[in-house]
């Protein structure tokens, strides 16, 4: 079997199921733009069929898919150099999410942290969808056949079964045909934490609005969930060995460190031994400096609904263009008559 190589592609998605917080901003959308900024193959997509997994409200679905664009676009993603586009309108996602269900084991799906974590204890109540999630995943990443997808830190179980995935196919028939994906998980925030408690992720999910920063948020409301973030009573250390055991500091540092694009040690050299009374102000005053030119911008496009919907329309004629023929060339492999 000679090797394919695959040149770089990269691909990445978020759920519209909800506003967009700084989790996301600086555990992808960052990230996503840094790598459009590197001259490589780009496709960010908003993955709408994920987010049915649990009930939206049609209404709610379809402001939030058009907020998530205008996010991408004011935080810097651009539609000439990126594919923008929701995951509906490109018909060969759900059809490649099948056949990798017929790929991927029940018993690798059985692992999903993820899934463990959002079904509960409500296990057979769930949607099947919500189970089947992560093969829907991997069918986004291979249909471009994607080699890098910038996700945050909760994210790489899903890319390591895209792998697998990918694996799995290319030898049960004896094909080079799916590349193995790389998760690129970078920055100081892959994982930011929620602002009250530390042990968990900030999530659009939580009910406690207070736990996260919204990319919507006014200056006031940033400056007021940061103040009120909880932290322990020790002054900052100047060293990352000092962060050990105080996951409420170290997220606020590894924060204010991906906000100014350096690192938390050198973030700790200035900083160590403030006090958090004298930090927070600092750390509010650099995300709303951040921040609220990208809310601004959102607040801007989303007057316009119409360019929205052009853009992705536009978008989504791109990525089928990429996507149907490798759909095509799969179900060739398949043995399907076309
Ligand atoms: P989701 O909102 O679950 O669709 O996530 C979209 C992207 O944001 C994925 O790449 C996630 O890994 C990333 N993400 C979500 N929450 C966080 C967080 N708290 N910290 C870092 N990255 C996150
Ligand atoms: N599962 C991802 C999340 O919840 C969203 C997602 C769907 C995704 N398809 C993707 C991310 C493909 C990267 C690549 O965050």
């Amino acid at each position: 079997m000679t090797e394919v190589v695959h040149t770089p592609r990269v691909f990445s998605g978020i759920q519209p199921s909800g506003g967009l917080t700084l989790g996301n901003y600086l555990g992808a959308i960052k990230r996503f733009v840094g790598m459009q900024n590197q001259g490589i193959e780009t496709i960010y997509c908003m993955v709408d069929l994920h987010a049915i997994t649990v009930w939206q409200d049609p209404e709610k679905l379809r402001h939030a898919t058009r907020e998530l664009c205008a996010g991408y676009i004011a935080a810097g993603l651009d539609a000439e150099k990126s594919i923008l586009f929701n995951q509906s309108q490109v018909a060969a996602h759900a059809e490649l999410g099948w056949i990798f269900s017929c790929v991927a084991r029940m018993g690798w799906l059985n692992r999903m942290t993820q899934f463990k974590d959002k079904a509960g204890k409500n296990r057979e109540k769930v949607s099947v969808g919500l189970y089947s999630y992560p093969t829907l995943m991997a069918a986004d990443i291979l249909l471009y056949h994607a080699t890098h997808v910038p996700v945050g830190e909760d994210q790489k179980q899903h890319v390591e079964l895209t792998r697998d995935i990918a694996a799995k196919f290319n030898h049960d028939y004896k094909v080079d045909f799916f590349p193995i994906t790389e998760p690129v998980i970078e920055g100081e925030a892959t994982r930011v934490m929620s602002l009250r408690d530390g042990s968990k992720k900030m999530s659009k999910s939580d009910p406690s609005d207070k736990s996260r920063i919204n990319m919507t948020d006014d200056a006031d409301t940033i400056a007021g969930k940061i103040r009120k973030a909880k932290t322990d009573a020790d002054a900052l250390p100047s060293e990352v060995e000092g962060l050990k055991g105080r996951p409420e500091a170290k997220n606020l540092i590894s924060i204010y460190a991906s906000l100014s694009d350096t690192t938390m040690a050198n973030v700790l050299s200035d900083v160590g031994g403030k006090q958090f009374s004298e930090f927070k102000p600092m750390l509010a005053d650099l995300a709303v400096s951040k921040l609220s030119p990208i809310a601004d911008e959102m607040a801007r496009l989303m007057q316009e609904p119409d360019e929205i919907d052009a853009i992705l329309r536009k978008g989504a004629d791109k990525a089928r263009a990429i996507a149907d023929p490798i759909l095509a060339q799969t179900k060739d492999i398949l043995g399907m008559v076309r």
